[in-house]
């Protein structure tokens, strides 16, 4: 049994090149047209050509998840261009920030806003569009570990992470009726891997954020200041080894959206090595004592088919 979307359609928003650009090529190799999506116009252009690339179909669709009538525009660009929408992924979102300290009242509020209105108005309009054709449709809003639990310097990513997670559960609620299933999907510092990525930064390379400064980074000095964490030596802290690649992510995002998951609607899916349901006082063993994972299925098949050609 194979997983297929097959005759599918998706919209992905916020496609910037790590995560969002991963999950779009992943509905797309499973077999759905996908719609590609950001503020970014040059950033949702060069995820749906990365999906060209690697043999699958996709356009770009540009705009403010926060805009309503922007919004409502690119749904209509998409239903115009595909015919329908089957798969939302909300991933579109303001990452980085500040411990509750030094966190401005404007980074704070335009980041709830784009996590608040970027799930509420892609969902409440897309989801329309499924009631409306009696499509029974897949809806994904991408949270983070940091909705779960504390982390220090994130204070308005770890309050609308925290809101992702119980809007997946009410919004599951007012779609099944119409057999439109929602949930929610915790991704955990992965490591990126699109080939633009590395070949731009580095392999592993840290992205820039907007805002830098997060999980316990620089505060001011006064003296009064704490340090937010430990510094030095850490044991391992994930069970497996890895929290993986937006790889890992886009295939159990793509299987999420499948009809092979019908029955799963309100749920939050992890996929972080067993980092998340680490107790507190456990640490790992050294990763040189684990079996590890099975070796990576990739999706991005770009320098496959460089080499078939040359
Ligand atoms: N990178 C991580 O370590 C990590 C961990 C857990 C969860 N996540 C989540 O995964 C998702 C993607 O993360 P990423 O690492 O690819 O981040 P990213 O910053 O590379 O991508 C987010 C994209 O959203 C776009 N965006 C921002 N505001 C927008 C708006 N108003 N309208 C449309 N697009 C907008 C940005 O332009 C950007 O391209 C986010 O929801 C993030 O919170 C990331």
């Amino acid at each position: 049994m194979d997983i297929s979307l097959e005759g599918k359609v998706a919209l992905v928003t916020g496609a910037g090149p790590n995560i969002g650009s991963g999950i779009a090529l992943a509905l797309a190799r499973y077999g759905a047209k996908v719609a590609c999506n950001d503020i970014d116009v040059d950033a949702a252009k060069t995820a749906a050509e990365r999906i060209e690339r690697n043999g699958g179909t996709a356009i770009s669709v540009p705009g403010d998840v926060t805009d309503e009538e922007q919004v409502i525009g690119y749904v209509q660009a998409v239903v115009e261009r595909f015919g329908q929408i089957d798969i939302l992924v909300n991933n579109a979102a303001l990452l980085g920030g500040k411990g509750v300290l030094d966190e401005s009242a404007e980074f704070f509020g335009r980041a709830v806003e784009v996590a608040a209105l970027g799930n509420f108005l892609n969902t409440k309009h897309v989801g329309r569009h499924m009631a409306e054709n009696g499509i029974r449709g897949s809806i994904v809003a991408i949270s983070s570990s940091n909705g779960w639990s504390g982390s220090a310097g994130v204070i308005a990513y770890a309050f609308h992470k925290g809101g992702v997670n119980n809007f997946v559960r009410a919004a599951a609620m007012d779609l099944a009726p119409y057999g439109i299933r929602v949930n929610s999907f915790t991704p955990t510092a992965p490591t990126p891997d699109n080939p633009d990525l590395i070949a731009e930064r580095g392999a592993g390379g840290v992205l820039e954020r907007p805002h830098r400064h997060g999980i316990g980074g620089e505060s001011g000095t006064e003296s009064w200041r704490r340090p937010a964490r430990w510094t030095g030596q850490r044991p391992p802290m994930v069970p497996m080894g890895t929290t993986g690649t937006p790889t890992d992510i886009g295939h159990c995002v793509a299987w999420l959206c499948s009809d092979y998951a019908r029955l799963i609607t309100g749920i939050d899916l992890v996929v972080d090595g067993g980092a998340r349901a680490k107790n507190f006082a456990y640490f790992p063993a050294a990763a040189a004592d684990t079996a590890g994972p099975l070796p990576l299925i990739p999706l991005d098949i770009t320098g496959e088919l460089d080499q078939e050609v040359s």
